[in-house]
This record gives C-alpha cells, sequence and structure tokens, in this order.
C-alpha cells in the first residue's frame, strides 16, 4: 500500500517537472553579429521572462553533437562571444535557451553561418609613402588574417587628381605603383577581395591620397638642366653687354638711316674724304657756325678775287701794252 502511494507520488512529481520544464517560453531574435571574425550571438528574451538564464551551443555542420559553449553555459548576459570557440572556416549552426531553476525553454536556432564567408571585414588600413618616384602603399586589416585562406585580397583602386580609378592587381598587403607622375596627387583606395570577386559586406578603407615626390635621380637631373639654362643665359647677357659697349660706335652708324647715295656720287665724296668727313663728325651747331663764317670768307674772298681780277685785268691789259 505504502510503495503503490510512493511510486504514485513520484510518477506524479516526473509528470510535475516534465511540466515544469517546458513551460519557459525560448528567447528570441537569435542573430548573429560578426565584425573582422569576432562573432556574437545575441537574443531577446521571452516577453516575461527576464530572470533567466541561458545557454549557448553550436554544432558544425556535418557533425551530429552540440558543444557547449563554456563561456556562455550559463550566462545572464543576452549575448554570448563565440569567437574562440567557432572556427573561421567551419559552417556552424548556434542555439541558445532559457533557465530559471528547474525549468528550461526549447532551443531558439540561428542560421547556418560561416565567419570567413559572412562576418563583416573592413576597413582595411592603407598608408602611401611616396618614395623614388613611385607610390607604394601597404594595407593592414583590422584582424588576424594568419588563419585567413589566402584567397583574401585586397583590389586597390588608385587615379590621379579628378580623373577616372585605375584598378590594379589584387594583392595581400602591400604594392607600388610604378606609372605615376611627380607632383600630382594621386589617392587610394582598397577593397576587399573574396575568391576573386569583390567581397559583400565588406568595409573599404577610407580614401587616402599622397602627393608624388620626385626620385632623387630626376631632381639631380632638372636640377642640372635649370643650373645650366641660368648660366646660359648669364653668359648671354654678359656677351650681349661687352659686345654693346665695346662696338657703340659702331652700333650707333649702323642704327643711322643709310646714305643711299649712288656709286659715282659716293666715289667722288670718298675722293674728298677731308672736306666731307669733317662737317659730318662735328655737332649741328659747329656746323652752322662753319656755315656762316664760310659766308664771310666767300665775301672776303669774292672781294680779293675782285681785287685780283681786276689787278690781274689790269696787269694783263698793260702787260700787252708794255710787250
Ligand atoms: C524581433 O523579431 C521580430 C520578428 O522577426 C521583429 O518584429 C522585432 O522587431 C524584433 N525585435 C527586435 C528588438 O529586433
Ligand atoms: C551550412 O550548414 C547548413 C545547415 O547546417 C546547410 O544548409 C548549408 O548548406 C551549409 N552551407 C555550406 C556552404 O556548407
Ligand atoms: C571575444 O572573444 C575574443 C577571443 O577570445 C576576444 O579577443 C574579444 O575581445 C572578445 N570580444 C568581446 C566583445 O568581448
Ligand atoms: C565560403 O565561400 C566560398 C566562396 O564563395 C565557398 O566556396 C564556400 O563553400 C563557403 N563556405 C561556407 C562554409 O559557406
Ligand atoms: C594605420 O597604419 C599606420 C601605419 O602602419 C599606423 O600608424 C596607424 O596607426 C594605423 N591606423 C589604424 C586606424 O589602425
Amino acid at each position: 500500500m505504502t510503495l503503490k502511494y510512493v511510486i504514485s507520488l513520484f510518477f506524479l512529481l516526473q509528470i510535475a517537472l516534465r511540466g515544469a520544464g517546458t513551460l519557459l517560453t525560448s528567447p528570441g531574435n537569435v542573430t548573429i553579429e560578426s565584425v573582422n571574425l569576432e562573432t556574437e550571438l545575441r537574443w531577446l528574451p521571452a516577453p516575461g521572462e527576464e530572470r533567466v538564464e541561458y545557454t549557448v551551443q553550436y554544432q558544425v555542420t556535418g557533425h551530429p553533437e552540440w558543444l557547449t559553449v563554456v563561456g556562455c553555459a550559463p550566462t545572464r548576459s543576452r549575448r554570448c562571444n563565440l569567437t574562440a570557440d567557432i572556427g573561421e572556416h567551419l559552417n556552424v549552426t548556434m542555439r541558445v535557451r532559457a533557465s530559471r531553476a528547474d525549468r528550461t525553454s526549447p532551443w531558439s536556432r540561428s542560421k547556418p553561418f560561416c565567419a570567413q564567408n559572412q562576418t563583416r571585414l573592413g576597413p582595411p588600413n592603407v598608408t602611401l609613402y611616396s618614395h623614388e618616384g613611385k607610390l607604394q602603399v601597404r594595407i593592414s586589416d583590422p584582424f588576424h588574417r594568419n588563419s585567413f585562406a589566402s584567397e583574401l585580397k585586397h583590389r586597390v583602386y588608385y587615379r590621379k587628381d579628378n580623373s577616372n580609378w585605375e584598378v590594379h592587381s589584387d594583392v595581400g598587403s602591400a604594392l607600388s605603383i610604378d606609372s605615376v607622375e611627380a607632383g600630382l596627387n594621386y589617392c587610394v583606395q582598397a577593397h576587399y577581395v573574396w575568391f576573386s570577386r569583390l567581397r559583400p559586406n565588406s568595409v573599404p578603407s577610407l580614401l587616402r591620397c599622397a602627393v608624388i615626390s620626385e626620385s632623387d635621380l630626376a631632381r639631380a637631373i632638372r636640377a642640372v638642366w635649370v643650373t645650366a639654362a641660368i648660366a646660359f643665359l648669364v653668359i648671354v647677357l654678359l656677351v650681349c653687354v661687352y659686345a654693346f659697349t665695346n662696338n657703340y660706335g659702331k652700333l650707333k652708324k649702323v642704327l643711322q638711316p643709310p646714305l643711299n647715295l649712288p656709286e659715282h656720287q659716293r666715289k667722288f665724296l670718298m675722293g674728298e674724304e677731308q672736306l666731307v668727313q669733317f662737317p659730318e663728325s662735328s655737332s649741328n651747331s659747329e656746323e652752322h657756325f662753319d656755315k656762316i663764317s664760310l659766308v664771310n670768307i666767300d665775301e672776303e674772298a669774292a672781294e680779293e678775287e675782285e681785287k685780283e681780277e681786276d689787278g690781274e685785268e689790269e696787269e694783263v691789259s698793260s702787260t700787252p701794252g708794255s710787250t
């Protein structure tokens, strides 16, 4: 009789416990937040079920067992950091349930997730160095890529001033753009590429710009050219000054309007060089004065000539008389 009661009580307790176990409502809005390979599972408590604890598990696709996330079993938080637990390259599904005292909720599942493929990456950190007339680009990632497949690369876009974007071949972390012009401004932006395609859910780098510096060789060549040009100009200037001061007289003559005399007149004048040259080399006022004095001389001379002529005539007339 006593045994019968005890057994009945045991079954009743079992039923009560089982009923209590399904009393809690499961958490809602289960989502995976993953940025730069740091992955969190987040959920919301069922309404009226705030004072509960949660347990988180995950399963790798193709494996039947569910593994408990040690840091989140149990947890009072509404998020669970799974970064250290799940493999970046694995396809995993996560689940969470609420529990209070001896009651638990059904599991709420996440969608399958592969960190490598689905985590939001970026932005990469682009640093530019202008060196020896080239543009060197260094790109670093905000995550450790050692375990990341070599299929993750950067597609580097660059442009000169405001011209069109050009694409450099995909690179891991460093590149050098050689076909750049010194003195111009270049801008660079890096995008993530996954299996040779622009990766969705990725943030590109900020636009980085730099003015290309001249290479040492180019600078040296330019310095030589500038020096040579200045030296040439100085020499030309000195030659001009020297020639001008030494040939001032000749130059003046050359610049005077030429005397267009017929050849026979020129020859005639050349014969009486002294007479012709004297008034030419003297100034105009002297010429004028000479002319005045010449007029006087001419009159006197004319008088004298007249007298002489008279005398001569007398002599001439007397001569035949005397002879
Ligand atoms: C939770 O999910 C439901 C249904 O998907 C949606 O209507 C609700 O806005 C979500 N709540 C929050 C806080 O995201
Ligand atoms: C990831 O796992 C889910 C369910 O476990 C499956 O439906 C999906 O096909 C898997 N994806 C890949 C790429 O293996
Ligand atoms: C999540 O876990 C990883 C690895 O243990 C750690 O580096 C990271 O700081 C954690 N993130 C947060 C938000 O606590
Ligand atoms: C990740 O993406 C690559 C390329 O799209 C694909 O081949 C691979 O199956 C994906 N892996 C998972 C686990 O989804
Ligand atoms: C980007 O990289 C440069 C050079 O490596 C570094 O000095 C800088 O702090 C980095 N910036 C960020 C936001 O990581």
